[in-house]
């Protein structure tokens, strides 16, 4: 099983639409996936037209079992795969919603660093999901540090600009202390799988100028993937509670976002 989250500390650069678009990616090429909302404003569940609830908290507080009702909610296809999607696939979606208590996650389990890794161990242990999203809150706490002890893989969504190229920078720093930390007690690395362009606009100068920088960042070039231009579509298939592949698959933007999820399969997924 895979665990992948989805980071950055700036808000509104994509990561809940890159999380939800490459889960559902995943899902559509077969693979059965679980999307984790650990964001107190519950985009990720509203993208999918799920009720924000207090799923996670139970889930990690209450110490609720991924069987119990109203923990995971099974998404069905036509919310996320192509509408003319012809063959069957094995492949599932689920979510995990959150809400506002999300945020007392993190101070009611305090001291406890392994809850969200020893949930995650159970749900290997069951054989029921090949790869777990998490969708994240741009406001560092307690829980971010949870989920990386359990995480082997974040993906990082950004902006084009200045500030979010800073942001990045910050960001990788961090990454690499808490793999370092958990390489010390003997857990596996945290891995940056990616860096995902998002809002790009490419015949912005300034757009061009960071995305050249971007690729030629020492060491961290080669993880940069496909850029996401910007488009109103994305907006649109949020608003209707739809994956861009259900909602727009003949547009530019499922393209674009076919490739951020072969990225993600060639690179996490496959390995
Ligand atoms: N490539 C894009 N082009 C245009 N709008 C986008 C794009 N990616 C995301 N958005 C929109 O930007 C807003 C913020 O995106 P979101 O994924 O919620 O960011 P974050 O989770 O980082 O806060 C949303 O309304 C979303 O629909
Ligand atoms: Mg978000």
């Amino acid at each position: 099983m895979k665990i992948i989250t989805f980071l950055n500390e700036k808000g509104g650069v994509g990561k809940t639409t890159m999380a939800g678009t490459i889960a559902a990616g995943l899902a559509i090429l077969g693979h059965r996936v679980l999307m984790i909302d650990a964001d107190p404003q519950g985009h990720l569940s509203l993208m999918y037209g799920i009720k924000k609830q207090h799923s996670l908290y139970d889930l990690l507080v209450r110490d609720a079992e991924f069987s119990d009702p109203g923990i995971v909610h099974a998404l069905p296809p036509e919310v996320y795969a192509m509408p003319n999607a012809k063959q069957p696939t094995e492949g599932r979606l689920f979510i995990v919603p959150g809400n506002r208590e999300t945020r007392l996650i993190a101070q009611a389990l305090e001291g406890e660093l392994f809850a969200v890794r020893r949930k995650m161990e159970e749900l290997a242990e069951a054989n029921v999901v090949d790869v777990v999203i998490f969708d994240t809150s741009p406001t560092p706490s307690a829980l971010h540090g949870q989920i990386y002890v359990a995480t082997q893989y974040i993906i990082y969504p950004s902006e084009l600009s200045y500030l979010s190229l800073d942001g990045l920078v910050e960001s990788i720093k961090s990454t690499t202390g808490y793999s370092k930390q958990k390489q010390e007690k003997g857990l596996e690395e945290i891995k940056l799988a990616g860096i995902i362009p998002t809002k790009f606009r490419p015949k912005v100068l300034e757009h061009q100028e960071k995305y050249q920088q971007l690729q030629g960042l020492r060491g961290f070039g080669h993880l940069v993937w496909h850029p996401i231009p910007l488009s109103v579509v994305w907006e649109e298939s949020m608003a209707r509670h739809r994956s861009i592949f259900s909602y727009a698959y003949d547009q530019p933007a499922a393209s674009d976002a076919w490739q951020v999820v072969r990225a993600a399969k060639e690179k996490i997924i496959d390995v």
